[in-house]
């Protein structure tokens, strides 16, 4: 489990963070840093940058100092038996991030969903390597990188051999054999479900073109129909290939422990960048719970760590009742005023974490920094509305005016109308 972490001279700003033991929740706005802190949360765990491994990612690039001077990751993770601290200097010459040499020694599966749909696993199990003359020899891959559509069609390996078949190939070939496999599959596609009435269940394979061999996996539709997986929407796509994705690593950290005769890991870091992404409102009010249950589900006394990052209010709330302080945390990035002359700078803070009720009261919390849940338009005239209403002496004819604004605007049933129309009538400017 990820413990600690603390940047200097690299990304947006530097940074020191303790880690909750279970659930840490991510927020800021565009551009501050939340993904990068999802990159350096993989390197820190595995010691490799995605994009180094598989090219064909668009991000997860190797981190570069941000400035003049020494550039330093320092990091904290649970071992076996103990906790593991690094720290790690970039070294410009060799444009390499330098430490202790070796595999890593984190104990657990280490899983990353990021926000393009690509995904990356670490697996204790199988990403090993050995050091030579403290250098490392690396004689297996050093992790399992995938880009969005090497998670449906398969990731090939160095040598014209196949490291994963893909969703369409597994998942066919595991409803054939209907085992254990698929059996894991459907309990994860239904703790991933969007709704106990909408349930993601697998249909009957199909065949999608005379040019594609491949027997096509389907999802049975609310509206009773089989859709292929490559034509499903886009948020069922998403969780598809996250729950695809979880089966597999399951299944292959399973087969390679046997291989080595060695238990299996029951540590799990689950690292997933804009948790919400095409997910619809009901779905995003269950996503977090579910991903929390779901690796229990699977990997049975399994502990899980959660890094999750989001740009959705629902997904606040929809924590509140199992928030705990001892085991989660609430980090949110926000862009500082300066004093008059100087740049503004990014500021990573650990918030704590206040039950607020409901989405729109996260929308204008420190999370998201809105005014208000309304269009912008509606704030700002509300804002007038509020001034001319806190007037020792209203203008008669400024709020007849604003009043006529108001009407283009809000919505009759707009709770703010009760108090404008009793101070309105009452001064006698509404009538
Ligand atoms: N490989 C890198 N090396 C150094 N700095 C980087 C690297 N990648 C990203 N950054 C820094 O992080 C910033 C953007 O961060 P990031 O992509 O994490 O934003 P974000 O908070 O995830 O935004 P969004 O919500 O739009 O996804 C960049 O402006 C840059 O300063
Ligand atoms: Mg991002």
């Amino acid at each position: 489990m990820l413990k600690h972490l603390k940047l200097t001279n690299i990304g947006p700003a530097d940074t020191e963070l303790e880690f909750g033991k279970r659930l840490n929740l991510i927020t800021g706005d565009n551009g501050l840093g939340k993904s990068f802190l999802m990159d350096i949360a993989w390197w820190s765990m595995t010691r490799k940058w995605p994009a180094e491994i598989n090219p064909k990612l668009t991000s997860g690039k190797k981190a570069l100092p941000r400035g003049d001077g020494d550039a330093k990751i320092d990091f904290s993770f649970t071992g076996k038996s103990r906790s593991v601290e690094y720290i790690s200097t970039y070294a410009r010459r060799d444009e390499a991030w330098t430490g202790q040499q070796g595999r890593p020694a984190n104990p657990g599966l280490v899983i990353y969903a990021m926000a393009d749909g690509g995904f990356a696993v670490w697996d204790p199990a199988r990403n090993y390597w050995r050091t030579q003359g403290g250098v490392d020899v690396q004689d297996r891959p050093s992790a399992y990188v995938f880009s969005p559509t090497e998670v449906w069609d398969g990731l090939p390996g160095t040598e014209g051999n196949w490291l994963c078949n893909g969703l369409i190939r597994d998942w066919a070939g595991w409803q054939k054999e209907s085992g254990t496999a698929f059996k894991n599959l459907c309990a994860v596609l239904d703790v991933l479900s969007p709704d106990t009435a909408e349930k993601l269940l697998p249909g009957e394979l199909t065949r999608i073109s005379l040019d594609d061999v491949r027997d096509m996996p389907t999802v049975r539709m609310p509206y009773g129909k089989d859709v292929a997986v490559m034509h499903a929407s886009s948020g069922m796509r998403r969780v598809i290939a996250l729950a695809y994705f979880l089966v597999w690593c399951w299944e292959e950290h399973q087969k390679a422990a046997k291989l080595l005769s060695e238990p299996t890991t029951n540590q799990v870091v689950f690292l997933i960048d804009e948790v919400e992404s095409h997910l619809h409102p009901k779905w995003q009010r269950r996503i977090i719970p579910a991903l929390l249950n779901v690796t229990q589900s699977l990997i049975a006394g399994a502990e899980v760590q959660l890094l999750a990052v989001t740009h959705s209010p629902l997904v606040m709330a929809s924590v509140e009742p199992r928030f705990d302080e001892a085991v989660d945390a609430w980090f949110d990035l926000d862009l500082v005023a300066a004093q008059s002359g100087q740049q503004p700078t990014v500021e990573f803070k650990k918030r704590p974490f206040v039950r607020l009720g409901d989405a729109s009261r996260w929308l204008m919390s420190e999370a998201f920094d809105l005014g208000s849940a309304r269009s912008l338009e509606s704030e700002l005239v509300l804002q007038e509305a509020a001034e001319i209403l806190s007037e020792q002496e209203i203008d008669h004819a400024k709020a007849k005016a604003l009043d006529a604004r108001l009407r283009g605007l809000l919505g009759d049933t707009d709770p703010f109308w009760i108090r404008w129309r009793y101070v309105g009538e009452k001064q006698g400017w509404l009538r």
